[in-house]
């Protein structure tokens, strides 16, 4: 079956398409923090941020349903669900976020902050991190493992495990070159980059030296946001406070549902240059997604989850890592976990291919993980908000057997 399917997609998608684990799974349901396979084999999802309230929670599914059975159309009517939805949205940030521009994607929510951006400042150039993803349309696909150009330039990510970032730096450069700064665009947890322990006051600095030059600082929550970081949204972790955020990913826990939001100034600004018009945002369908997952967040208390069982895991899991040569580093925040696999300590050497073994071994063990960071090498833990003890208990026994094997 899993040979067939490998396959007609191959076929039909091209060589290429990326699948996770040397022998691929096909997942056929999805319940809390578990999926399962085509034999009713169970593995423990430590990966999937987007079934944020755990897999086909009874909630949003029932409030899916009854939405479509209802009514879904575009957004050029009033509907209470839409507004009830953003009002929730925006009372969970800082006092200076009070609207929203609703959009489908992570990508389509960068975009925006940058228009917005560009439109506030009249400037152009942008400051990400060398090792960013942001999303992948021609304008945000710039930010991605940037190099720097006219109008992006990349600054080193804030890696304090390694500190080598005055070799990869580049210094900024848009003042000689006669670029207007727009802003700098940043994931709030650098999530992409590996999770790195950010500097205390790196984040806050970064932000002031950027409304100094003119610019607006916009927080990328896509990966960091929504209770994964322990708080409401990752730059409370990382001390910070942005003019403007980007969100997607788990907002609606698999329908897609992203948002900008920022000042009602800066937003009434964008509106009124961009006419900005996205087609399936702002639907009944989005907000009854959004609202349900906010439920659930409130009566699961999602957020103090994320913060206890992630202070759990990293406690126990350094325990083990302690003993483990090939593990230089072990960082969390909330429920994100990040595990430095490297040649040796003293090198320090990102090792990609052993982490790639482990993933693959926790696998075999029942357990989904990815590896990921700037060198591919972290073992990245990132379950849906509904994992507990019990599942940080299994699989550290798991974890244990194969990283020490
Ligand atoms: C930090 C961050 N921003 C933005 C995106 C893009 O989101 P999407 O794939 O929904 O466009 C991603 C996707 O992985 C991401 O990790």
């Amino acid at each position: 079956m899993s040979q067939d399917l490998l396959e007609r997609r191959e076929q039909i998608f091209g060589r290429g398409a990326h699948l996770f684990y040397q022998k691929p799974l096909t997942i056929v349901r999805g319940e809390g923090v578990y999926l399962y396979d085509e034999n009713g084999e169970r593995f423990v999802d430590m990966y999937n941020n987007v079934p944020c309230i755990g897999h086909c929670h009874p909630h949003l599914v029932d409030a899916i349903n009854t939405q479509v059975a209802n009514l879904n159309v575009h957004n050029r009517y009033l509907h209470d669900g839409i507004l009830t939805y953003a009002e929730r949205l925006v009372a969970t940030h800082h006092d200076g976020i009070e609207s929203v521009v609703m959009s489908c994607t992570g990508t389509e929510a960068n975009e925006v902050a940058m228009l917005m951006a560009r439109t506030i400042t009249g400037g152009e150039g942008f400051i990400c991190t060398d090792a960013a993803y942001h999303g992948n349309s021609a304008a945000v696909r710039q930010l991605t493992r940037a190099r720097g150009s006219k109008n992006i330039k990349p600054i080193p990510f804030p890696e304090s495990y390694r500190c080598e970032a005055e070799d990869r730096a580049q210094y900024l450069a848009f003042k000689t070159e006669g670029v207007k700064l727009a802003g700098m665009l940043i994931c709030s947890l650098c999530a992409n980059e590996g999770l790195p322990t950010i500097p205390h006051g790196f984040m806050g600095k970064a932000a002031d030296m950027v409304r100094d030059a003119g610019g607006v600082v916009i927080a990328d929550e896509v990966q960091a946001g929504l209770g994964r970081s322990g708080n409401w949204w990752g730059y409370e972790a990382s001390d910070f406070v942005p003019d403007i955020v980007s969100m997607g990913k788990p907002l609606g826990a698999g329908v897609p549902l992203a948002a900008t939001a920022s000042s009602r100034e800066y937003v009434e600004q964008f509106r009124r240059g961009s006419g900005y018009f996205n087609t399936f945002a702002s639907s009944p369908l989005q907000a009854a997604a959004g609202n349900a997952v906010l439920d659930v967040f409130e009566s699961e208390q999602l957020v103090s989850n994320s913060a206890t069982v992630g202070t759990y895991l990293s406690e126990h899991l350094e325990k083990v890592n302690s003993r483990v040569a090939q593990i230089g580093d072990t960082r969390h925040q909330g429920l994100f976990v990040a595990i430095e696999w490297v040649e040796s300590r003293d090198t320090k050497k990102p090792d990609r291919e052993g982490a790639i073994r482990i993933v693959n071994r926790l696998k075999e063990r029942g357990f989904l993980i990815g590896n990921a960071g700037a060198f591919g090498n972290v073992l990245k833990l990132r379950p849906p908000l509904v994992f507990a003890k019990e599942h940080a208990d299994a699989f550290l026994d798991a974890y244990a057997d194969v990283v020490n094997a």
